[in-house]
């Protein structure tokens, strides 16, 4: 009897424990817009041109910044550094005929702060 009772027991904290975890997990990721590179970079962003040609979710003139950030899920930095640079230089290529237009006046810091946001949009 006191097995039975002290194996029920055992099973209902492990129980709790795990959902516990569960919903820390859960309120940790939800909720990207509280994650201080997203307000940096959003904020940089929609105080350029950028959104006249990207939204988030669907292609506009430039692709959708959600498939920005598909794509790129998992590079190196290297790799994130040159897509950086391509915001200040602009270009076409990768996504279509269509080119990005320069952004000559963007700091390198600012570049990678932007694309830092554009990749939490996954
Ligand atoms: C005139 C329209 C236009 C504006 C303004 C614009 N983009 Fe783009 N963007 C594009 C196009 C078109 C592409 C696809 C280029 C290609 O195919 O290589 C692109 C591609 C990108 C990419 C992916 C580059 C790659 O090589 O995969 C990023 C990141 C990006 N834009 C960020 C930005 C940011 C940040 C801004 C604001 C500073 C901005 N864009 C402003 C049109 C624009």
């Amino acid at each position: 009897m006191f097995r039975y009772v002290s194996i029920l027991l055992l099973g209902s904290l492990l129980l709790v424990s795990c959902a516990e975890s569960g919903n820390s997990k859960a309120s940790g990721s939800v909720d990207v817009t509280q994650d201080p590179a997203y307000k940096k970079g959003f904020a940089l962003v929609k105080q350029s041109d950028c959104l006249t040609c990207h939204q988030v979710d669907a292609k506009g003139i430039g692709p959708s910044y959600k498939a920005i950030a598909q794509k790129y899920a998992g590079s190196t930095d290297a790799q994130l550094y040159a897509v950086s640079k391509k915001i200040i230089k602009g270009g076409a290529g990768v996504w279509g005929q269509i080119p990005m237009t320069p952004h000559p006046t963007l700091s390198s810091e600012d570049a990678q702060a932007m694309l830092q946001y554009i990749l939490l949009l996954k």
